[in-house]
């Protein structure tokens, strides 16, 4: 079996074993203490004159390597291009993007400085399989140093549609980026359309059937991959939950009222301030709700560096403090608002004793918070979960009470109407759900990229017109 390179910036180090916010971190940790194979990235360390070289050390079946980086790069990679520039793009939000020359350059620079990095440490037959839109360049730089091995991409977040990708500056330089892979995985079908329309309006590429792609001197394949959980896991975990003392003390806290539940990382993405706007709308046009239901809403803070996020804390601080200055009772807070990371088995009691899942981002790629919510359930008595239609979740999860989270009175109705559903209902909507939840596991969408990076030609396999190309292997994933 070929070995599994796995690059990402954020690494799940083996020392913290506890909380981890973050989708991404989480889903590999997953995957490779199953297959095992070495993970590569940043260290979370800066240092004027960084070694060229990373630090490697084994835990378990994972060899780690894990690179240092110059401060100033580091800025302009992960703080500049990555997330001023490339989230907001990929989130739909022009309003914050910010593009600047120094940011793209440190962008490819630190690709350069990861690609030399991890050169030395490759086989000819490893399968690399890269995360994430901080690395995009990463497989051209490899190709520029001799690598013709299989190299894969998958992007976690939202592909934008040509007319909003359009707006980057850089928009071609990263598509013939993305050319230099052999597999690039999407999390929805909405964005494969969207990077296909780009490679064939934009950039004059050919599309045949399957999602292979030719695009001047290359021929690679784009196709969705939507990423999952670890269902057992989380079922096991709300499964002890139960009757445990964390449990108990929560339950005890709520006095009896309803929970509605939000978990997010603190960004803007997730829509809080819109969440919490319809929660304080709720309590305002349904009076006979006051003081039945407590919103808890965890919210680990995030990429505090870049102003964009700053600005969201405050903004969410004074809309909390506004919702409970107005609505408190001396024995009832309506919002709990939690900045702060919790182990997975508190996060499942918490998710196991809500009756609604709050998931409203104005974007997400996937969310993996939708799917732990309803794996957490108690079949007997299980919660509603309220989900955005602009999560790629919502996909998959149509058993939801899917809300537009622009409409902040529609939202409060939904949240209204959750709130009054029959057992008979709960149970229905969330066998739906939990169906998916448990076909579409973290171990499958390894598995199926995996497998399909690894029945590739390899790098150099020419372009060929699209007549000529052979019938694509059928995908070897389910899809619901
Ligand atoms: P994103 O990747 O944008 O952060 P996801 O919803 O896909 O969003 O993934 C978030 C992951 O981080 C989930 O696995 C979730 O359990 C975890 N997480 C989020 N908030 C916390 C928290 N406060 N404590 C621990 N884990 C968290
Ligand atoms: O899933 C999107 C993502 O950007 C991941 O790449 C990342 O691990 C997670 O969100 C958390 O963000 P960050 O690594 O910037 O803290």
């Amino acid at each position: 079996m070929a070995r599994l390179v796995i690059v990402s910036n954020r690494v799940a180090s083996p020392k913290e074993r506890g909380a981890k916010a973050g989708g991404l971190a989480v889903a590999l940790r997953e995957a490779l203490n199953k297959r095992g194979g070495l993970w590569f990235g940043w260290s979370g360390e800066t240092q004027v004159d960084p070694p060229s070289e990373p630090k490697v050390f084994r835990s378990g079946k994972v060899t780690y390597a894990l690179q240092t980086l110059d401060p100033e790069d580091q800025r302009a990679h992960y703080a500049g291009y990555a997330n001023g520039t490339l989230w907001p793009l990929c989130h739909y939000r022009l309003g914050l993007l910010n593009f600047r020359r120094t940011d793209w350059e440190g962008y490819r620079r630190v690709n350069a400085t990861f690609a030399r990095a991890l050169m030395p440490l490759l086989k000819p037959d490893d399968i690399v399989w890269v995360h994430d839109y901080h690395f995009i360049p990463l497989a051209s730089e490899l190709r520029a140093l001799g690598f013709e091995g299989r190299i894969g991409y998958f992007h976690h977040i939202p592909f934008p549609t040509p007319e909003v990708f359009l707006t980057l500056p850089s928009h071609a330089a990263l598509v013939r980026d993305l050319s230099r892979y052999d597999l690039v995985g999407l999390q929805t079908e909405h964005d494969v359309r969207a990077l296909l329309t780009y490679v064939s309006s934009e950039a004059r590429g050919w599309i045949a059937p399957g999602g292979v792609v030719g695009l001047r001197d290359r021929r690679f394949r784009i196709a969705t991959y939507p990423i999952g959980i670890d269902a057992d896991a989380f079922v096991h975990d709300a499964e002890a939950a139960a009757g445990s003392e964390e449990e108990e003390r929560l339950k005890a806290s709520l006095a009896g009222r309803a929970l509605a539940v939000g978990v997010d990382r603190l960004d803007y993405s997730k829509g809080l301030p819109n969440k919490f706007a319809a929660f304080g709308e709720l309590l305002k046009s349904h009076p006979e709700r006051r003081s039945t239901v407590t919103m808890m809403q965890v919210a680990p803070l995030s990429r505090s560096e870049v102003t964009e996020y700053q600005a969201l804390r405050r903004e969410l601080e004074e809309l909390a403090g506004a919702i409970n200055g107005e609505y408190a009772e001396f024995d009832w807070v309506p919002l709990r608002y939690l900045n702060r990371p919790f182990q997975r088995a508190t996060l499942a009691a918490i998710y196991r004793t809500a009756r609604l899942g709050v998931v409203t981002p104005l974007r997400d790629g996937m969310n993996l918070v939708a799917k732990e919510y309803v794996a957490a359930q108690n079949p007997e008595d299980p919660g509603v979960l309220v989900l955005s239609r602009f999560a790629g979740a919502a996909d998959e999860l149509s058993g939801s009470v899917i809300v537009n989270p622009y409409d902040v009175e529609g939202m409060a109705d939904a949240l209204n109407s959750a709130l009054s559903m029959t057992l008979g209902e709960r149970k229905d909507r969330w066998r739906a759900n939990m169906e998916k939840v448990t076909r579409n596991t973290i171990h499958r969408w390894c598995e199926t990229f995996i497998t399909d990076l690894s029945g590739v030609d390899g790098y150099g396999a020419g372009v060929e017109p699209a007549r000529s190309l052979p019938a694509p292997k059928k995908a070897t994933r389910g899809r619901n």
